[in-house]
């Protein structure tokens, strides 16, 4: 095992026993690997038990969502986009987003999850690829000076709608990809892009969450 996941694996293996963290490269992604889930652990229905405990304590920061890696995407064909400004991937899981936007050269990276163990994979995940960024555990702790946000497959909860006016209060540029959601049905937000990827790794994604939707809102754009 890489020495800098063995906490990581023992966060994981309080729900999943048999799972094991291993440091992978993604897909289309360069030079960016993280340290996820094994891609062949079974996919068999788990044991009540093991269950009860995956829905109280989901560890969705062991994958890297399909709209993460659609994000690091777009920012590593595109550094333009983030390089120079503070930044913060809010819903941060492994820290996909935040590491591929701190590569891209953004000044300042923060890193935002209510999931400690989420903040725990972000920042093992930073020291592998050489990164620096901030962590924090809540939007309220993010500074006042922040140039752009990204929220990349957190609405797959529909009580975190919420957090989209909250950002918008806090920051003039929010993007927001998500393979769960079609239209935001909010009129600031506009839909810059669509592309494809799947959560990986891939445990039995639907295929109808391939496309992710890219939604901007710009401060400078919006009259209201
Ligand atoms: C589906 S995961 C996506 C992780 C990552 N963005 C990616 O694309 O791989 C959603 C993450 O949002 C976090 N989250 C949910 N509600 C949140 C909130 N109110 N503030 C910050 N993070 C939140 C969860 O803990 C989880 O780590």
């Amino acid at each position: 095992m890489h020495p800098t996941t063995r906490s990581l694996q023992n966060c994981l293996r309080s729900t999943l026993p048999s799972a094991r963290i291993d440091v992978v490269s993604l897909p289309k992604l360069d030079h960016l690997r993280l340290a996820l889930i094994n891609a062949d652990f079974s996919t068999a229905p788990l044991p009540p038990e093991t269950m009860r405990k995956v829905i109280a304590n989901p560890a969705y920061w062991a994958f890297c969502w399909g709209s993460g890696l659609a994000s690091a995407m777009w920012l590593q064909a595109n550094p333009d986009k983030v390089a120079g400004k503070v930044v913060a991937d809010v819903g941060c899981g492994s820290g996909v987003v935040a590491i591929a936007a701190a590569m891209a050269g953004a000044a300042h990276v923060y890193a935002c999850d209510i999931d400690k163990d989420a903040l725990l994979a972000a920042k093992t995940n930073a020291k592998l690829n050489n990164t620096q960024i901030q962590l924090c555990e809540h939007i309220d702790q993010l500074p006042p000076n922040l140039d752009q946000v990204w929220m990349a497959d957190v609405l797959y909860d529909r009580a975190n709608l919420p957090l989209i006016s909250a950002i918008k209060h806090r920051a003039p540029n929010l993007i927001i990809s998500d393979s769960r959601v079609r239209d935001l049905h909010d009129p600031d937000f506009t839909l810059v892009r669509q592309a494809e990827a799947l959560t990986f790794p891939n445990l039995g994604e639907f295929d109808e969450f391939r496309v992710v939707n890219f939604f901007e809102y710009s401060a400078d754009l919006c009259h209201n």
